[in-house]
């Protein structure tokens, strides 16, 4: 049983041409070093989640093959998510005390799973190494984009150096295994996996605008619409008299009981 060794793997990984479009947002994002160690630590959290999810892959496998290369892919991802969390502590440490920006940019620069959710069980073994190989890939763009902006944090750098080499050799084996275990059809589930994944932005990117587009609309309704009803409240409160007025029924009031 072989492993597949770093030396096969394929040399400069480049960002796709979507995130290069998009490097100038990407530097703002990891300019700011308290944004910088969020990241860092929100990426530490996705990194484990994504160690358990191979896990669990690992036990669900009837391939000998695969679950060897599932269980070292989990080792990778949990000492991934143990160096951007010693990363981005370390970063939070050496920060003056301040007070907290909310905003997180996760749509601008998301972690090894993008925004994708992974679901292990009930997976068929060809679409889960296309989704794998997939994120895998979109992670190592991504990683390499990150190393690109980092020129002013050379430590945090070195740590996408270190990770974006594990995520070169996720990438290749995945592709290597869905080729192995689906030799006739992998790459229409390459591009059902590559139609899902684009489904699922387009999902995303709906919920976004008509979250946007309520929000606006609430917004309009308390401009327009209060300013009116105070102005005939006020028009009624000069038309009525002030001060209570006794009822005008002749029926007494009768207990309930
Ligand atoms: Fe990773
Ligand atoms: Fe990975």
């Amino acid at each position: 049983m072989t492993l597949y060794r770093q030396k096969n793997l394929p040399g400069r990984i480049r960002p796709s041409r979507f995130d290069r479009l998009l490097r100038p947002i990407h530097s703002w994002v990891w300019d700011d070093p308290r944004r910088r160690a969020r990241k860092l630590l929100r990426f530490a959290a996705t990194e484990a989640d994504g160690g358990r999810d191979l896990s669990r892959a690992a036990e669900l496998t009837s391939d000998g093959l695969l679950r060897q290369l599932y269980l070292r892919h989990a080792s990778d991802e949990r000492r991934h998510a143990e160096l951007f969390r010693k990363r981005g502590r370390a970063l939070i440490r050496s920060l003056p005390r301040a007070t907290e920006t909310s905003f997180e940019a996760n749509w601008f620069a998301p972690g090894e799973r993008g925004l994708d959710e992974l679901r292990v069980d009930g997976e068929n073994e060809d679409s889960l190494l296309a989704f794998l190989h997939l994120s895998e890939k979109a992670a190592a763009g991504r990683f390499a984009l990150y190393q690109e902006v980092l020129t002013a944090d050379p430590e945090t750098q070195g740590v996408f150096d270190t990770i974006l080499r594990d995520e070169v050799f996720h990438m290749t084996y995945t592709h290597q295994q869905l080729a192995r275990v689906a030799p006739r059809k992998w790459t229409a589930v390459l591009w059902k996996a590559r139609l899902g994944r684009l489904w699922k932005a387009y999902l995303r990117i709906a919920a976004a605008v008509a979250g946007l587009l309520g929000t606006m609309i609430l917004l309009l309704q308390y401009a327009l619409l209060l300013p009116l009803f105070a102005l005939l409240a006020k028009r009624y409160a000069r038309r009525e008299p002030q001060g209570w007025s006794p009822a005008r029924s002749s029926t007494p009031l009768r207990s309930q009981y």
